[in-house]
């Protein structure tokens, strides 16, 4: 099938990348002429697990191209994907102007044929574009994580569609024939809604654990246990519980849950649930400054080595990042900070890349006083501790994400501290807020 994808970005590149390599002919419209260039010459302007390798073998085959307008035969295309950005605007709610940019564009070429909505949207909010235009609406909500991205186009959990004729979904089960998965189809409102109900459920569940493990902290339980109780009843499940020191981060799940609230209060629901959610998510890498102010004597004056700064492992995306916020905490308090992370630049680090010390490497960080690990990337999970133990003076470890494993760490001869198993007595007896 021929179909032109708009925008490529986290999103658009991994859509077009992955129907290009399920033998389609993919033609990317993108706006930006730098992103362009390099889209074109085979390089992917973002760190996404394997995806440089897929769209260089993708151009190879010639089932890929990149242009910066959609013009000529635009009819020959039997979808047209948007994939482009849909922030939050200065209300919490979502701006959708790319994607009115988008249908300007093909109302103008007088497109008649599919029109796919992958960008996340609230139910109705374009719904004009359809009676303004001569194509039928579809909504193809995207369940991609940054970092796994490619592996979840080809092994979705389910294949969400929101159509009206049958017609479409003839075509949209034929575009994805290839994929493995249960094809849900539904009402356009009903699939967009879904998409927000879905990082909104996976939003709560982290907020929740990490209000949780947050008390197991304070009366010494160990959340591990506790993940594993709750998890084994199957009404709930283990995935996706893995709580954070520093919140969960992202440009979706605070964006997304944001602009679910500001449609209800807009349609007159108004949630007292999910706004507050976000407000405590966003506070968290405080609350982790006032956890290590509690346990660090004088931290002010400590030399802390940093591992990890992307909001999520596998990706170099530092939007709604946590780990980045602690920095930018720690480095205005004047800690002396040494920072890794194995996919970002100094140039990425704006007016604190003077502020702090970059290292090209993790080994590079020490000696400190004492190690933060605040992204889950697997290069981070020493396999033996032996050679850092004497390069870190205090002899700790803080697991900011509660992914590292802490009998390794312990074997080396450091103190582990996540959250919900941070042996506060052993930090300092004489300070601990348990007596
Ligand atoms: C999220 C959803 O998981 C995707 O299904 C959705 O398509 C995507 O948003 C989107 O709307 O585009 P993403 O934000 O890319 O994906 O990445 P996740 O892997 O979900 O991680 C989000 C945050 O939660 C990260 O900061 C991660 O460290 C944190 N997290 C994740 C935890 O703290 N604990 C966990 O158990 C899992």
């Amino acid at each position: 099938m021929k179909v032109a994808v708009f925008g490529a970005g986290y999103v658009g590149l991994v859509q077009a990348v992955g129907l290009a390599k399920l033998g389609h002919e993919v033609v990317v419209i993108e706006i930006n002429p730098d992103r362009l260039k390099e889209l074109d010459s085979g390089r992917v302007p973002f760190f996404e697990e394997g995806l440089q390798e897929a769209l260089q073998e993708m151009i190879l085959s010639k089932n890929i191209k990149f242009v910066e307008r959609f013009e000529g035969e635009v009819n020959s295309f039997e979808m047209a994907f948007i994939c482009v950005q849909t922030p939050s605007d200065e209300h919490g709610g979502c701006d959708v102007s790319a994607i009115e940019a988008v249908f300007d564009n093909l109302i103008e070429l007088s497109f008649k044929n599919f029109v796919v909505i992958k960008s996340t949207v609230p139910p109705g909010a374009l719904d004009d574009y359809e009676e303004k235009g001569d194509f039928e609406l579809i909504a193809n909500p995207e369940f991609l994580r940054q970092g796994r991205a490619l592996r979840d186009f080809f092994q979705p959990e389910r294949i969400v569609i929101g159509l009206k004729s049958e017609q479409a979904e003839v075509k949209m089960r034929e575009l994805y024939k290839g994929i493995d998965a249960e094809i849900l189809v539904m009402s356009v409102k009903s699939a967009q809604l879904a998409k927000y109900a879905a990082n909104t459920m996976l939003a709560s569940r982290l907020s929740i654990i990490n209000e949780i493990a947050g008390i197991a902290d304070v009366v010494g339980a160990d959340i591990l246990d506790i993940v594993q109780v709750v998890g084994s009843d199957s009404r709930i499940g283990g995935k996706f519980l893995r709580p954070s020191n520093i919140g969960f981060g992202g440009s979706c799940f605070p964006k997304d849950v944001l602009a679910l609230n500001k449609l209800g209060e807009m349609c007159g629901y108004k949630s007292t649930l999910i706004k507050p959610m976000i407000d405590l998510n966003s506070r968290r890498p405080e609350m982790f400054i006032e956890k290590l102010k509690f346990l660090i004597d004088d931290l002010e004056n400590k030399k802390v080595a940093i591992w990890g700064l992307s909001f999520n492992a596998n990706t170099d995306d530092l939007r709604e990042s946590p780990a980045l916020k602690v920095l930018e905490i720690l480095v205005d308090m004047g800690v002396q900070v040494s920072a890794y992370d194995p996919c970002i630049g100094i140039d990425r680090l704006g007016y604190l890349a003077d502020r702090v010390n970059f290292c090209r490497n993790k080994e590079e960080t020490l000696p400190a006083d004492f190690l933060l690990v605040l992204t889950e990337w697997e290069e981070f999970d020493l396999e033996t501790w032996d050679k850092v133990v004497d390069k870190i003076r205090m002899k700790l470890v803080f697991d900011a994400k509660n992914f590292l494993d802490r009998a390794r760490i312990e074997r080396g001869g450091l103190e582990y501290c996540g959250i919900g198993i941070c042996k506060m007595d052993a930090l300092d007896p004489g300070r601990s807020r348990l007596d």
